[in-house]
C-alpha cells in the first residue's frame, strides 16, 4: 500500500496560553505516534479526565463528565430535563413549557439528538417511510442582487434564506397554521467494487419537498440536508485552542490536503470568530448553536435570538398572529437566560466513554492503517486543551477527538451546493470520530455522514472524495482483512 509517511510529522505548537516549557510538552504528547505495537499512554481516556468508565449500554452517551463539579452536575441535571422536555404551543396550561412554533421541526432537543447520540433518517426502504424529524433541510438561494451580496459580505447572514420559507424547512406548525411542507428522500444505489471482490452498495439521496404550505420555493433554492450529530465532548471541542486549529490550517498536508477555517460573524458582538460546530462549522460555540436550535428548530426565543417566531418570514403573515410563550414574570424570552445556561452546561458536558480493546492486535493494526492511509491529515487524533478554557474541567486536558474542526472539499458526491459563511458547496467540517464505535449501541437505527446516507462506517469512508479521494482509494485497495482491521479500530473509539 502506498502510504503517506509525512502524515507523521508534528504540527508546531504556537499557543499564546502556554509558556515555552509547556509548549514543548504539548508538542511531544500530541506528536502523531509511530509505534503501533501497543496503545499510547492515556489513549483509553479519549475525553481526558472527564471520560467515564461506565457499563456499555444504550445510555452510554448520556453521562455527565466524570470530573464535573458538584455545582456543574446540578446544572447538568436541570439542563438534561430541558433537553428532554416536550415543548407545547401557546397558550397552554403548562405555562413554563409553552411557546413552541408557530413553525417547528420537533418538540424537544432529544427528538433529534436521540439519547444524546445522532438522529435517525427514515427507512431506506420506501415502504417504511415515516416523518422526517432529525434531518433538517437548510434552504438558501445564491446571492445574486447587490444588496444580498452586501448582507452576506457583512456577515449579517451566513447564507441567504428562501424569501418565503426562510433558513430551513419546518415540517410542523401549531394547530390552525399550515406546515411548510414534507420532505421526501429517494435513494439510488451506487455500487462500489472493492479489492478482494466485495461490492458495496452506496445509497445516493435526492430530496423533494411536497405539500408546500406557502406557495412555490424560490426557483434557485438549494437544499442542504443535515442530520442531528451526537452531543459528546462538545465543551472539550470548544476548549481546543484556536491557535492549534489554525496551525493545522497553515500546514500543507500530504495528498494535497489543506483545511480551511470557517470565519463567521458572532451574532452578539458582530466580530469575526472561528466556527467549530455543525456540519459546516457554521456556529462558534455550543451556546450559539443551542440558542439557534431553540429558534430555528422549535420557534423559541432566547436572549441571543429574541424573536418569538423563530424562522417565520415576513411573507408568512399568519405566523405572527399566534400567541407566544414569553411570560412577564419570567422575562421577555420564551427560554429565559438562566434556562439557556443550564441547556448550555448540559450540552457542553456529556462525557466520552472510555475506549475499548486498545491493545487488541487487530485494533492496533487498524490504527496503523488509519495513520498510513492519511486519515489523520483531517481526523487529527489528539490535542491538549487550552489553559484558558472557561470551565476548569476543560482546561489542559489530553483529548482524542480525531478532527481538525476545519473545512475540506469532499468532492461532488457529498456536495450540497450551499454556502455557509466561508464554507463552500463542496466543503464539510471534519466530524470528530470519538465515540463513533458506540453509535448503534445508543441508537440502533443511526447512520453516518451529514445526511445519514451511510449505513455503515465502511460506506461513510467510501463516500469520501475531493481532498480525501486518495485516502479513500487506499481503503478500496486494502485486502479484506486490512479493511476489517481499520473498521475494528473505528469501532474501538
Ligand atoms: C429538528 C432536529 C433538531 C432539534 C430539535 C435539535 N437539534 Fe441540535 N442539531 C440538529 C442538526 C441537524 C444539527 C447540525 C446542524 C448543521 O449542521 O447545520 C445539530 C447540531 C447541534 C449542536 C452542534 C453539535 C456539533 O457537534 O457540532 C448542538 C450543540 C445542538 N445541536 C444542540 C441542540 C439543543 C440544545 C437542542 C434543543 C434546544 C437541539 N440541538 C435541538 C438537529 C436538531
Ligand atoms: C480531507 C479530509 C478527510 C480525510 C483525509 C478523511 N476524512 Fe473522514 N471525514 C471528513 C469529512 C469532512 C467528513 C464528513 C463528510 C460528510 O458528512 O459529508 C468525514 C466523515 C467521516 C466518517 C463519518 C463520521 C460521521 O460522524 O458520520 C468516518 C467514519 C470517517 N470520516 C473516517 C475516515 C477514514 C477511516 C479516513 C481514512 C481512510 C478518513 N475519514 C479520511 C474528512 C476527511
Amino acid at each position: 500500500m502506498a502510504t503517506a509517511t509525512a502524515a507523521f510529522a508534528a504540527v508546531p505548537v504556537l499557543r499564546s496560553d502556554l509558556n515555552a516549557e509547556d509548549r514543548a510538552r504539548v508538542l511531544e504528547i500530541t506528536r502523531p505516534t509511530a509505534d503501533f505495537s501497543q496503545a499510547e499512554q492515556f489513549e483509553t481516556m479519549q475525553g481526558g479526565a472527564g471520560t467515564v468508565k461506565k457499563l456499555i449500554n444504550p445510555d452510554i452517551f448520556s453521562h455527565p463528565a466524570a470530573n464535573l463539579t458538584f455545582e456543574g452536575r446540578q446544572e447538568f441535571m436541570v439542563g438534561n430535563g430541558l433537553f428532554r422536555k416536550d415543548w407545547v404551543s401557546s397558550p397552554s396550561s403548562t405555562q413554563a413549557s409553552d411557546g413552541l412554533g408557530p413553525l417547528s421541526n420537533a418538540r424537544s432537543c432529544q427528538a433529534c439528538h436521540v439519547k444524546d447520540g445522532r438522529g435517525t433518517v427514515p427507512g431506506f426502504d420506501p415502504l417504511e417511510r415515516s416523518d422526517v424529524v432529525a434531518l433538517l433541510l437548510r434552504l438558501s438561494i445564491p446571492g445574486s442582487s447587490e444588496e444580498a451580496r452586501k448582507r452576506l459580505h457583512q456577515g449579517e447572514v451566513a447564507s441567504l434564506p428562501d424569501p418565503v420559507y426562510g433558513h430551513q424547512l419546518q415540517p410542523f406548525a401549531v394547530p390552525g397554521m399550515a406546515a411548510e411542507g414534507s420532505i421526501q428522500i429517494d435513494y439510488r444505489e451506487v455500487p462500489v467494487k472493492l479489492n478482494g471482490g466485495e461490492t458495496v452498495a452506496l445509497m445516493e439521496p435526492t430530496y423533494r419537498v411536497n405539500d408546500l404550505g406557502y406557495g412555490p420555493l424560490h426557483p434557485d433554492v438549494r437544499f442542504s440536508p443535515r442530520l442531528a450529530p451526537p452531543m459528546l465532548g462538545l465543551g472539550l471541542l470548544e476548549s481546543i485552542h484556536q491557535d492549534d486549529i489554525l496551525a493545522h490550517a497553515a500546514v500543507a498536508k500530504p495528498d494535497g490536503i489543506s483545511g480551511r477555517p470557517n470565519w463567521i460573524t458572532d451574532v452578539r458582538t458582530g466580530k469575526q470568530v472561528l466556527g467549530r460546530f455543525n456540519w459546516k462549522a457554521g456556529q462558534p460555540t455550543v451556546e450559539h448553536q443551542s440558542a439557534n436550535a431553540f429558534s430555528g428548530d422549535m420557534g423559541l426565543s432566547t436572549p441571543m435570538f429574541p424573536s418569538h417566531y423563530g424562522d417565520c418570514m415576513p411573507a408568512q403573515t399568519s405566523c405572527f398572529e399566534f400567541p407566544h410563550g414569553a411570560q412577564e414574570h419570567l422575562g421577555e424570552h420564551e427560554v429565559p437566560g438562566r434556562l439557556m445556561e443550564f441547556v448550555t452546561t448540559y450540552s457542553q458536558n456529556l462525557a466520552l466513554p472510555q475506549r475499548r480493546n486498545v491493545n487488541d492486535e487487530r485494533v492496533l493494526a487498524g490504527k496503523r492503517l488509519f495513520y498510513e492511509s492519511n486519515c489523520v491529515a483531517c481526523h487529527v487524533p489528539k490535542y491538549v486543551t487550552s489553559r484558558d478554557a472557561k470551565r476548569a474541567e476543560h482546561r489542559f486536558q489530553l483529548i482524542w477527538p480525531y478532527t481538525d474542526l476545519l473545512l475540506h472539499d469532499m468532492g461532488s458526491g457529498l456536495a450540497d451546493g450551499q454556502d455557509e459563511g466561508d464554507a463552500g458547496g463542496r466543503e464539510w467540517r471534519t466530524p470528530p470520530l470519538w465515540g463513533i464505535g458506540l453509535t448503534k449501541t445508543v441508537n440502533p437505527n443511526a447512520t453516518w455522514l451529514h445526511d445519514g446516507r451511510a449505513r455503515s462506517l465502511l460506506e461513510a469512508i467510501l463516500w469520501h472524495g475531493g481532498e480525501a479521494q486518495v485516502a479513500r482509494d487506499r481503503v478500496v485497495a486494502m485486502t479484506p482483512a486490512q479493511r476489517a482491521d481499520l473498521i475494528l479500530f473505528l469501532e474501538s473509539l
